[in-house]
């Protein structure tokens, strides 16, 4: 990993931890990390665990807190959805958005996206942009247009101050909690082509401090080999971060 850029390694709850396994989990996971001044670390707990996550941190603030998912208006009558107001006033710093499973079994649009982060850079949390392929579209040579595809909306909508501190994650569907990983040249290629669009877009300084962290599969034995790709500025971890000691060793791969 260069240093140009800021390494990340970042875990995706989804639909797990409940608040008192939150807590516990934090105080697990503080015991065995202390932290680097060279790695950034985060979360993503459901929303309703936030709380709970925030106050077993304690005065760890080197654990970052975000959220998954917010909606792309900014209030309003839209039953079981959270704004991303609600998210920064609840102690949210990051959100994620266009995470794969919200494109696929949600059916959230590339516009839609676009406006989530948006919503999300307005009220003073970080976007965290998710895009990747089906395996479909990787057979039919679709990489670089799905790619663009589904960045060029957010980096159109955001103020381009806000889109040149983008971190995006790619994020391979068929490799998403499938055990199946993309091999570090294929991963490598993605983020390589994921970088020259941002470029064309944003210009190649921008490009070349932007992270673009890699998700699917990352697990304790793959991530250094992962990480070590040039390109890869870090990890989005799903299952694998869902037990302390493996998200830590995770961490401890990535310094
Ligand atoms: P996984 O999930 O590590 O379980 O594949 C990654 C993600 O969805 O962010």
């Amino acid at each position: 990993m260069t240093q140009l850029r800021e390494p990340v390694v970042a875990a995706n709850w989804k639909m797990h931890m409940t608040p008192s396994q939150t807590r516990e989990y934090v105080r697990s996971f503080a015991a065995r990390w202390d932290g680097d001044d060279h790695l950034t670390v985060a979360f993503f707990p459901p929303a309703v665990s936030l709380p709970a996550f925030l106050e077993a941190r304690d005065d760890r603030d080197d654990l970052i807190a975000g959220v998954q998912d917010v909606h792309q208006e900014e209030e309003g009558a839209h039953t079981g959805a959270i704004s991303a107001r609600m998210a920064q006033d609840a102690g949210a710093a990051w959100g994620l958005a266009g995470h794969s499973e919200r494109r696929h079994e949600f059916g959230d649009t590339p516009e839609q996206v676009a406006r989530k982060a948006r919503r999300l850079a307005e009220a003073g949390l970080r976007p965290v942009l998710c895009v990747g392929e089906t395996l479909e579209e990787r057979e039919a040579g679709e990489l670089e247009r799905v790619l663009a595809r589904q960045a060029e909306p957010v980096l159109e909508e955001l103020d381009p101050a806000v889109a040149g501190s983008l971190i995006y994650a790619y994020e391979p569907v068929w490799a998403i909690g499938t055990g199946e990983t993309a091999s570090p040249e294929d991963a490598g290629e993605a983020h390589a082509l994921l970088r020259s669009h941002i470029g064309a877009r944003m210009g190649g300084e921008v490009a070349r401090r932007a992270s673009i962290l890699y998700g699917g599969s990352v697990k304790p034995h793959n991530a250094a080999e992962l990480l070590s790709v040039e390109g890869i500025d870090g990890v989005l971890v799903g299952s694998a971060s869902l037990e302390p000691e493996s998200f830590a060793e995770i961490c401890r791969a990535a310094v």
